[in-house]
């Protein structure tokens, strides 16, 4: 099976230095160390080691690591908003983003996606609020790169805003950390703003294809975060295969760039096919690769299972009720261990079955395959 669904960019997963590696952290520590939270017997020299190694890989003072990225992202809005403090933050933003927000008991203003005047209007909103309240700060939340278009947050243009007017940036670039900017420090890095952006996160689980987080930024508000965030302090920290595993992985990403390119070159073939073949891959500038095309549900789910059953091609889709009815999108996630064979063979499929998608034949109770048995 060909599969465009793996979150495993540079092909990380089934290297074989860090398999060898992840089985002999395994062998040697087990699961279960250590046996208790950061702050109580959790911590050890290699844990401290990564977050030295990730803060500097990002440019930044320091960094800590949390246990997952959802659940990390969710925690880390917590902790660095109190009630007086005003949220404002991207509409598309992950749930992650979107969950942390609901939690805050303070003031929130969404922006519409990427839409530079309206992120300004409520910029303006959020500071005529604080200056009322005479106490609080604002934090403008948004992602690298938005995991489903593929298209940029546009840090440039958000940061450039920071001398009018006084806010702190955090984002989640989940999908930019290793792909993205010359070294693959992420988004900002690509878009040259890396030292503007307050709070960098990402999760382990895209390029390294692996578990865990981590945030990097000024040393105070590390040291404060470190101190106070409940996803760390009341949870068991990362196991030592995950902590010695990650070291392996970041240490890969930073010293073999020709996986980074190995990446853009797999993307770059199938997005140019597609385009060629007149799809509609939207904005994205990033290796994400979205196609759109229109259907019903039954449809849609007739297609990817052709595709799977017949083609030997698995990627996702998404359908209503996450986007709108008639609509379908499939994700396409390019890994640095696909083949050309396997952007052919995909390219090849695509066409084919989008002839029959366009000319009705999906539009049927049966899956093909099925229905064939
Ligand atoms: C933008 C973004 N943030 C956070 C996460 C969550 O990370 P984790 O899988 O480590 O919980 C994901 C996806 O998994 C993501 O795409």
């Amino acid at each position: 099976m060909i599969v465009w669904s793996l979150n495993n960019y540079l092909g990380l997963a089934n290297h074989p230095e860090i398999r060898k590696t992840d089985a002999e952290a395994a062998a040697q520590y087990g699961l279960a160390t250590p046996m208790g939270a950061r702050m109580m017997s959790g911590n050890t020299s290699q844990h401290e080691l990564l977050e030295k190694k990730l803060a500097e890989f990002e440019g930044k003072e320091d960094a800590i690591l949390l246990n997952y990225g959802y659940q990390g992202m969710v925690s880390l809005i917590d902790v660095l908003c109190s009630r007086h403090d005003v949220i404002v933050y991207d509409a598309e933003s992950h749930a992650c983003i979107i969950d942390g927000v609901r939690l805050h008991p303070g003031h929130r203003y969404v922006f519409k996606h990427n839409d530079m005047e309206d992120f300004e209007k409520q910029l303006q909103r959020a500071a005529h609020l604080i200056d009322k309240q005479k106490s609080g700060g604002i934090l403008v939340i948004t992602e690298g790169v938005f995991g489903m278009a593929g298209d940029q947050g546009k840090l440039k243009e958000i940061t450039a805003l920071k001398n009018k007017y006084e806010f702190r940036l955090l984002v989640d670039d989940a999908h930019g950390f290793g792909t993205l900017g010359k070294t693959g420090a992420g988004a900002g890095e690509a878009q040259g703003v890396q030292d503007q952006v307050d709070l960098y996160f990402s999760t382990f689980a895209k390029s390294m294809a692996s578990i865990g987080a981590f945030v990097a930024g000024p040393k105070n508000i590390i040291d404060y975060i470190r101190y106070n965030i409940r996803s760390q302090i009341f949870a068991k920290s990362l196991p030592m295969p995950l902590v010695i595993g990650n070291l392996k992985r970041l240490e890969l990403l930073i010293t073999r760039p020709e996986m980074k390119q190995k990446l853009w070159d797999n993307a770059t073939k199938l997005q140019n096919g597609l385009k060629e073949r007149g799809f509609d891959i939207g904005n994205t500038d990033s290796v994400v690769t979205p196609v759109y095309m229109k259907g019903g549900v039954e449809e849609a789910t007739a297609m990817v299972m052709d595709l799977r059953e017949n083609y030997g091609i698995f990627c996702s889709i998404v359908v209503y009720p996450v986007i709108p009815k008639g609509h379908i999108i499939y994700r396409l996630i390019p890994t640095a261990t696909h083949t050309d064979e396997d952007i052919k063979a995909t390219l090849n499929a695509f066409e084919v079955t989008k002839k029959k998608l366009d000319a009705g034949e999906y539009k049927v109770a049966a899956i093909p395959h099925m229905a064939e048995a």
